[in-house]
């Protein structure tokens, strides 16, 4: 338990650091396609009450559908800092709130649909962040994340296990990880994989089981 939550420390700690950079360090990539895997994401919630975890600094706020109650977490001072700022000037309708998606603080059953974008990759123990989201997700609610994931080819996959620890030292994030696996761990079923490109990014669709 003590090194999980060292572990959760220093993911946070990195995600402090990074945060001033972060939007523009993602500038290139949102060019490329991020920005319009943002918009498929959120083209599948459902329902009005909505959570999105690992807000970071609020590059999804232009893809949120109006007229849908949305809360969105993130562990991060000073990432949720940044979205923060740009929920007060752009007047938005979002309530932040700083919380570990590992130990969700709201009710069981709560949510229609629970996103994340590129979000997995980073939380220490990701089957038990999984499980909160299963668990205050409402029975028969829909699950959305849009992931990045360790690669099927073996010499890709190789290479991503090799760097993985420099990547995680740097920007705080696991090239490595087995996020299909994770989620079928945690008991949400499985709907749809959507492969994005290369084998590498995945818009992956479950629900919770109904009651
Ligand atoms: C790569 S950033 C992605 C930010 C944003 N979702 C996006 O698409 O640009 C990962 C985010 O997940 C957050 N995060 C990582 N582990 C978390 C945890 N256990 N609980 C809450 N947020 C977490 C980090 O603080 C960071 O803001």
């Amino acid at each position: 338990m003590i090194m999980e939550n060292k572990a959760t420390e220093a993911v946070k700690r990195r995600y402090n650091r990074i945060a001033p950079f972060y939007d523009l360090m993602m500038d290139l990539a949102e060019r490329f396609r991020f920005s319009q895997w943002r918009e498929l994401l959120w083209s599948k919630v459902e329902g009005e009450n909505i959570l999105e975890v690992g807000v970071g600094t609020g590059k999804n706020f232009p893809y949120y559908p109006a007229d849908c109650e949305i809360k969105a977490i993130d562990f991060s001072g000073k990432m949720l800092k940044r979205a923060q700022d740009k929920v007060s000037q752009q007047k938005m309708k979002v309530h932040l709130q700083q919380i570990d998606v590992q130990n969700l603080e709201f009710e069981d059953n709560t949510f229609d649909t629970i996103t994340a974008s590129f979000v997995f990759c980073s939380v220490p123990d990701p089957v038990r962040g999984l499980m909160e989201i299963e668990r205050v997700c409402k029975p028969g609610g829909k699950v959305v994340l849009l992931e990045h994931v360790l690669s099927a080819n073996r010499i890709i996959g190789w290479l991503m296990n090799l760097t993985n620890p420099l990547v995680l030292r740097i920007v705080g994030s696991n090239i490595n990880r087995q996020t299909v696996a994770n989620v079928t761990k945690s008991n949400l079923v499985i709907e749809q994989i959507t492969d994005l490109g290369v084998g590498i990014f995945k818009l992956i669709e479950a629900r919770r089981k109904t009651l």
